[in-house]
């Protein structure tokens, strides 16, 4: 760092300014075009500049994944590239005497990883962590890694274990729209943000084939369930329901063409995420049946009716506060759906109960609108939350191997993104430390004047040892 001494450059640190400058006219001007940089160890010197220009001259070369060492810094094209992922080049990456040879790929990753876990006399458990800014592209990146080895990883020999294999790894993709069914949504810097994190760990036997599968999540960003930033959407979960609702479904969960929940914002918007169809055969495949889903869809839409919910100002402290006109049906409905008798459902919104003095005696004080508002939102996001991490049960015990039938695992990890500061009071990714893993994001840290137009995200594996997740 440049010092300053009575306002004025140091000598020598005006000679390093210099020499600096002279070196990084000399980089950018070399011979060798930036875009060829496959490695950012070799860009010298290395500074904010350097690397990011080496990027921008790779992106503009429609050349999306650079190394930095053992680390991988993939750009997101924004825009699909079917050929970067075919079978075949999965193929090219999974036989290379030497992947790291080949053009720095997410697959050299993937592949240098699976290698770790078969050559060693002692098979040693390995972690990949997938870190950005939102929008960078970690879900597609994890995404990719669990294709790539549901390629690699199954080759069992004879044709029945051939088809166990295929019905787990089918699970294992299945797992991913429905997750991100109820764990993602539309925010303002993209249309499939997943709020939460996830642990992904992939089950391997001792002939390194995939045997099963098992998900951690964490940090749900609940809050959503009952708070929406402007110009951002709920879980797509809820507007695939209203939006791909067959008739009779749409009787059976109040939920009417046109209906509006204020939980609910900015419906006209269609995206490709919205696809019902998708997420309900996803979770038949995971073991899920029609009735459970039924009852699932059901729940959801009390809650959507929960939040239209709206209480007026008691004017007595003594009483509990009214229920607005409109909201006496929506209350009803929720109770109804949500297979809770309505009085106590309503007794629990607007009136709390204090235990207090030695005796612990009972008093029961109605709250005040701002509470009753609170006490709604708290049960929404409780029910929702819950919803999810039993999903996730599920999932787990659709995908998972039994315990005698896997030795090592390949992790992948997809760190949550921030919000932008802006967003107060909200929970979840936005706010929470992450506690028990090192996880940068190297994304919030570029200035927004780089000249980088793509947001990147960064790979990295490393041994997990012997850690079970
Ligand atoms: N390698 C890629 N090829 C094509 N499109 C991509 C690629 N990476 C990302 N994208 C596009 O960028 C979008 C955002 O990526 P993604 O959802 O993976 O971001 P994310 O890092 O998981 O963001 P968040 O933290 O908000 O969940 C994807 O929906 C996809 O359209
Ligand atoms: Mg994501």
């Amino acid at each position: 760092m440049l010092q300053q001494v009575n306002g004025q450059s140091s000598g020598s640190d005006a000679h390093g300014r210099e020499s600096l400058r002279e070196d990084l006219q000399a980089f950018l001007g070399g011979e060798a075009p930036l875009h060829q940089l496959d490695d950012l160890t070799k860009v010298n010197p290395v500074t904010l500049e350097t690397v990011l220009r080496c990027l921008q001259a790779r992106y503009t070369a429609d050349t999306f994944y650079t190394r930095a060492g053992c680390t991988l810094v993939a750009l997101n094209p924004f825009k699909p590239i079917p050929q970067l992922y075919s079978p075949e080049v999965m193929q090219e990456y999974h036989t290379a005497p030497q992947p790291q040879k080949l053009k720095p790929h997410i697959f050299t990753v993937g592949e240098q990883t699976y290698r770790n876990v078969k050559s060693l006399i002692e098979p040693v458990n390995q972690s990949i962590v997938v870190s950005g800014e939102s929008g960078a592209g970690k879900t597609w990146t994890s995404r990719c890694l669990m294709k790539f080895y549901a390629v690699v990883a199954a080759s069992p020999t004879s044709w029945e274990s051939h088809k166990i294999a295929e019905r787990i790894e089918q699970r294992i993709l299945n797992s991913n729209p429905v997750m991100e069914a109820f764990g993602n949504a539309c925010t303002l810097r993209n249309n499939n943000s997943s709020r939460f994190g996830k642990f992904i760990q992939l089950q391997l036997n001792r002939a390194q084939q995939m045997t099963g599968a098992a998900v951690q999540t964490y940090l749900l960003e609940k809050t959503r369930v009952a708070c929406q930033a402007s110009s951002e959407r709920n879980f797509h979960i809820f507007y695939q329901i209203c939006k791909g609702a067959s008739a009779d479904e749409r009787l059976q969960w109040h939920l009417a063409e046109g209906a509006a929940f204020s939980w609910l914002p900015n419906p006209e918007r269609t995206l490709e995420e919205d696809c019902f169809e998708v997420t309900r055969e996803a979770m038949l495949h995971l073991g899920i049946d029609a009735p459970t889903q039924n009852n699932i869809f059901q729940a959801l839409a009390g809650l959507l009716h929960l939040g239209n919910t709206r209480f007026a100002d008691s004017g007595n402290e003594a009483q509990p506060c009214p229920l607005m006109d409109d909201a006496k049906c929506s209350v009803r409905t929720a109770a109804s759906l949500l297979r809770l008798p309505e009085d106590p459902l309503l007794e629990t919104l607007r009136i709390r109960t204090i235990r207090a003095g030695r005796r612990q005696q009972v008093f029961r004080k109605p709250c005040s609108r701002a509470e009753c508002d609170t006490r709604r939102d708290c049960l929404a996001k409780l029910v929702y939350a819950r919803l999810f991490d039993w999903l996730v049960s599920v999932i787990n015990s659709s995908i998972c191997a039994d315990p005698d039938s896997w030795t090592t695992f390949i992790g992948s990890r997809g760190s949550p993104s921030r919000n932008p500061p802006s967003e107060k009071g909200r929970e979840g990714p936005a706010q929470r430390a992450e506690p028990w893993v090192y996880c940068g994001t190297p994304g919030s840290s570029f200035p927004s004047s780089a000249p980088v137009s793509s947001p990147s995200t960064s790979v990295w594996a490393r041994p997990a040892g012997r850690v079970r997740v």
